[in-house]
């Protein structure tokens, strides 16, 4: 990873790791951590993919990290950064149902970097990028 993306971002990176050991994936055998930076509070908020016997009730670690920093901010919580880690060599970008719900939470300047295992390579994306035409309201 470059030096200026350190000091342009919050990420923390000793932590997010140790997160990733963390990880309930005894189906996938695939590890997911994710750090969410909130503006109001400044805090970080961290969660892991948990799995379950039951497939469709795994929870990915975007949406773990979410429920942790909205039970500690409350509703009006808002995405500074998110910061995503994996098992895999190249960066994986977050799946639909987490696009939809960091939208929820996010505004123009939210920034979702993920990261290869290694965390040197990575990419870096706005809501938008990630979910053009997004459903926010009704
Ligand atoms: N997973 C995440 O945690 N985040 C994503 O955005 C993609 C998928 C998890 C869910 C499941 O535990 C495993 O990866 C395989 O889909």
């Amino acid at each position: 990873m470059e030096d200026h993306v350190h000091l342009k971002t919050q990420l923390n990176k000793d932590k997010l790791l140790d997160v990733l050991t963390k990880s309930h994936s005894p189906y996938s055998k695939f590890r997911v951590s994710a750090q969410i930076v909130e503006k109001l509070s400044g805090e970080s908020f961290f969660g892991c993919n948990v799995e379950n016997a039951s497939f469709g009730a795994t929870i990915c670690a975007e949406r773990s990290a979410i429920s942790s920093m909205v039970s500690n901010v409350g509703s009006k919580a808002e995405i500074k950064e998110v910061h995503i880690v994996s098992d895999m060599e190249e960066p994986v970008s977050p799946c639909g149902v987490c696009r939809q719900s960091l939208v929820e939470f996010s505004t123009s300047e939210t920034r979702v970097y993920v990261y290869a295992k290694d965390m040197k390579s990575f990419n870096v994306f706005s809501m938008s990028d990630l979910l053009p035409h997004a459903f926010v309201s009704f």
